[in-house]
């Protein structure tokens, strides 16, 4: 088993590009994109449709192979993670990836509490059965489920509750590193603020690094604490999210700015959100940017 990743964490992305189909068909998704991020990190990918935001979170789980650039964790390429069973399992364990769709997500014919049981058994090797029951149960209702929500089935349950099952399924293997895909994007706008706020509390309270994906700057800015915006693959600026509310350099993030801002001082607004911790109002979130 490679390093003990129970110690500190850094995941490094450096120049990865990823290319789909071949010749005159050949289309770059991603282009030479670099960041970097610890336990610490809480950061905001934005762009448009087809930006290039899942392919890049595909490549960090393993689920795509980079055309070209490196992913190391702690060092250690991505390939060298991928390599054995047991490596891989641990990389699984410490990259945790929640996606939009929690409806294809989990097992039409499992029932929730065996959906958080599996991971539970499967990385971090727990197979007493008491144990099992009582970690599933901490989690569910840590993040505000009735426990007895457990003996459903996925088409059971609504949008709001799938997605809280989804973040618990990923939380309860203590990950370093959460990848949220438009994780509220599908959801209601009424409940779109609580998966915010308990998505920003339990990452800091868990000291887990946050790679929060979305096509929403409200959103975003208020989980995140540097953004990363993209188009067409490439990153098209980055820094804190101060830095790039308060001077955007390129276009297309003033166009963002500019939807989100009804005319007003969008900045300040985005900015006093993120300091006061209160989530995005319905209204702000229900703005598509894009
Ligand atoms: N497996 C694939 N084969 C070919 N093209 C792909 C593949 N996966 C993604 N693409 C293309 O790569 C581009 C980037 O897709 P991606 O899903 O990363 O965008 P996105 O920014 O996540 O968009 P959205 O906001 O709609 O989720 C798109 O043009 C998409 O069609
Ligand atoms: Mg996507």
């Amino acid at each position: 088993m490679i390093g003990n990743s129970n110690d500190d964490f850094t995941l490094s992305v450096k120049d990865v590009t990823k290319r789909f189909g071949r010749g005159k068909q050949q289309f770059t998704a991603v282009n030479k994109i670099s960041l970097e991020a610890t336990t610490d990190s809480a950061i905001g990918v934005i762009g448009e449709s087809g930006s290039g935001k899942s392919t890049l979170a595909r490549m960090i789980v393993g689920f795509e192979k980079p055309t070209e650039g490196t992913i190391t964790i702690n060092g250690l390429p991505l390939e060298q993670w991928m390599a054995n069973p047991t490596d891989l399992l641990e990389y699984r364990r410490i990259v945790q990836y929640v996606a939009q769709d929690t409806s294809s997500s989990f097992d039409p014919k499992k029932k929730m509490g065996e959906s958080i049981a599996a991971p539970i058994r499967k990385l971090l090797k727990i197979h007493d059965k008491d144990e099992i029951v009582q970690r599933t149960e901490t989690i569910v209702s840590e993040l505000g489920l009735d426990v007895a929500l457990c003996s459903r089935y996925p088409r059971q349950l609504s949008g709001g509750q799938r997605q809280r099952f989804a973040l618990a399924r990923s939380l309860v293997v203590s990950p370093k590193l959460l990848i949220c895909d438009e994780v509220v994007s599908a959801l209601d706008v009424s409940v779109q603020g609580a998966v915010l706020n308990l998505i920003k509390k339990e990452s800091a309270k868990r000291g887990i690094g946050l790679v929060f994906i979305s096509h929403g700057l409200p959103a975003t800015a208020f989980i995140s604490s540097d953004l990363m915006v993209m188009k067409q693959g490439d990153v098209v600026e980055a820094g804190s999210v101060q830095e790039v509310i308060e001077h955007p350099r390129h276009e297309y993030t003033r166009a963002l700015l500019h939807a989100y801002s009804y005319g007003q001082s969008s900045s300040e607004q985005v900015l006093s959100e993120q300091s006061q911790g209160s989530n995005p109002s319905s209204k702000e979130l229900g703005n598509e940017l894009v």
